[in-house]
């Protein structure tokens, strides 16, 4: 059959959106264009969830990226109020205008809002993970690239929604996920001597997550409501567990490092120091430690086991590969190291570990793809290593092994049974 020949005229509008999702190397600023930025001055940031890692993120798009903030959302006034006075004080030396009143959103839903801003090309979503793909998708609607920190979802089911978000997104906006870890140069040198070959076939792992309990963070007189969302990290539906939360970027890392998702996982989890958090429902509360075996392709079995005891600063992360040549350890706390099995053989540094570094790294590459028109998706990789910690979390919870492919015929979804619209106005605020 004749094939029909490119029309001789292509509307200017799609020939920009065609050059952009090629990336053809034209300095485009998709998201700003539609607004009327011009292409060289600063990136507007809004943020969704106003508590740590959101003012942490944040700072650094300040310090690191030609990036101003320039709206926020949270639920609650003092994380609105002190996030708001951090930035505005951050951009007073860079001559950034400080955040408008109209562009403070204050309730729980007040993310819809935030998304339509013509101040906004760019939404940090650093919200709790059962939130995430309800962010996501209102952002990625309103045409706005994306950095969502980690986990993508808290479940099964929220994990495959932003697998289809990402998909419709794709060469339309991009979207960083937060594992910043991809992105430090020790980890980097390290995977990248193993996936050459370095330390032969790996035939098993071994891994571990274990740090401190965590901070309570409801006051005194707070209602249930409030209290659960502010500790929300003890929370199984919002946070997904942690494995999913916080351990996750183990299981990131081994992913990587395998090149591959696990295919199958056993295990435990248990209670034995937390026994109750304020707010959290009973029945809904985290679990203190996990102890998996992830099976991989090739039926390489890699351990993790993780707890968030009161161990009163005691913090050990990291990821250990025997190969069938050598031994790869990739710890937080240290350069990144390879051991050949040879004879007489010395540790080699593979490079130094700086997590910060990484950061600035990432969102500087994140940054620079959104100028250049090259948008980058980490959506599909955000979701596996996600599902893969829901995946050994279905497995210990359950006390059964938990295949993936039973996992992915599932559509396991956590039942908030909240209010949303109890934990604030659903509107703009203004502050004094
Ligand atoms: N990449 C990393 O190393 C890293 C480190 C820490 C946290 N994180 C991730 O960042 C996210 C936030 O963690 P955090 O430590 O900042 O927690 P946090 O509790 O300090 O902050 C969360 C904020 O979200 C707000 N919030 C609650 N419900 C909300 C809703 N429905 N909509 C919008 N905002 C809501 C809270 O009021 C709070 O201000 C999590 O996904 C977490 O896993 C990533």
């Amino acid at each position: 059959m004749k094939k029909h020949s490119a029309p001789a005229h292509t509307p200017r509008r799609d020939f920009l959106k065609k050059t952009a999702a090629t990336g053809a190397g034209l300095l485009i600023v998709p998201a700003a264009s539609v607004y009327g930025t011009p292409a060289n001055s600063s990136l507007g940031l809004g943020i969704i969830g106003c508590g740590g890692r959101g003012n942490y993120d944040g700072g650094l798009f300040v310090e690191h990226t030609e990036t101003r903030v320039t709206a926020l959302m949270d639920p609650f006034e003092d994380r609105l109020e002190s996030t708001r006075a951090r930035f505005d004080k951050l951009g007073e030396g860079r001559g950034h205008a400080k955040i408008a009143n109209e562009n403070i959103f204050k309730g729980a839903r007040a993310y819809e809002k935030l998304v339509q801003s013509k101040d906004v090309d760019v939404v940090l979503v650093t919200s709790p993970p059962y939130f995430h793909p309800d962010h996501l998708e209102a952002a990625v609607n309103a045409g706005k690239h994306v950095y969502l920190e980690k986990p993508v979802a808290s479940d099964v089911h929220g994990c495959k929604r932003v697998m289809k978000i990402g998909e419709r997104a794709r060469g339309k906006v991009s979207i960083h996920v937060g594992f910043q870890k991809r992105f430090d140069a020790g980890y980097r040198a390290a995977v990248e001597r193993i996936h050459g070959g370095e330390i032969g076939d790996i035939v098993l792992g071994q891994s571990f997550y274990y740090t401190n309990d965590l901070d309570r963070q409801n006051k005194p007189g707070m209602s249930d409501l409030e209290s659960r969302v502010r500790n929300w990290v003890f929370d199984m539906a919002l946070s997904g567990d942690i494995l999913v939360e916080q351990n996750i970027h183990i299981i990131d890392v081994v992913n990587w490092a395998m090149k591959s998702h696990p295919v199958k996982a056993i295990g435990s989890c248990g209670r034995m120091v937390r026994k109750q958090v304020d707010g959290i429902p009973p029945g809904m509360l985290t679990h203190d430690f996990y102890m998996m075996t992830y099976v991989y392709p090739g039926d390489v079995h890699v351990s993790f086991n993780s707890n968030q005891f009161r161990n009163k600063g005691y913090r050990s992360q990291g990821e250990r590969f025997f190969g069938t040549l050598g031994v790869a350890e990739t710890f937080q706390s240290g350069p990144a190291q390879i051991t050949l099995n040879k004879e007489g053989a010395q540790r080699q540094d593979a490079g130094p570990v700086n997590l910060n570094k990484a950061m600035a790294t990432k969102l500087k590459a994140f940054i620079e793809g959104i100028r250049e028109g090259r948008f980058e998706n980490e959506t599909a990789q955000g979701a596996e290593t996600t599902l893969s910690t829901v995946l050994g979390r279905m497995a210990a919870t359950s006390g059964r092994e938990m295949t993936w492919d039973k996992m992915m015929r599932s559509d396991d979804k956590w039942d908030l049974k909240i209010n949303l619209d109890a934990l604030g106005s659903n509107g703009t605020v203004s502050m004094k």
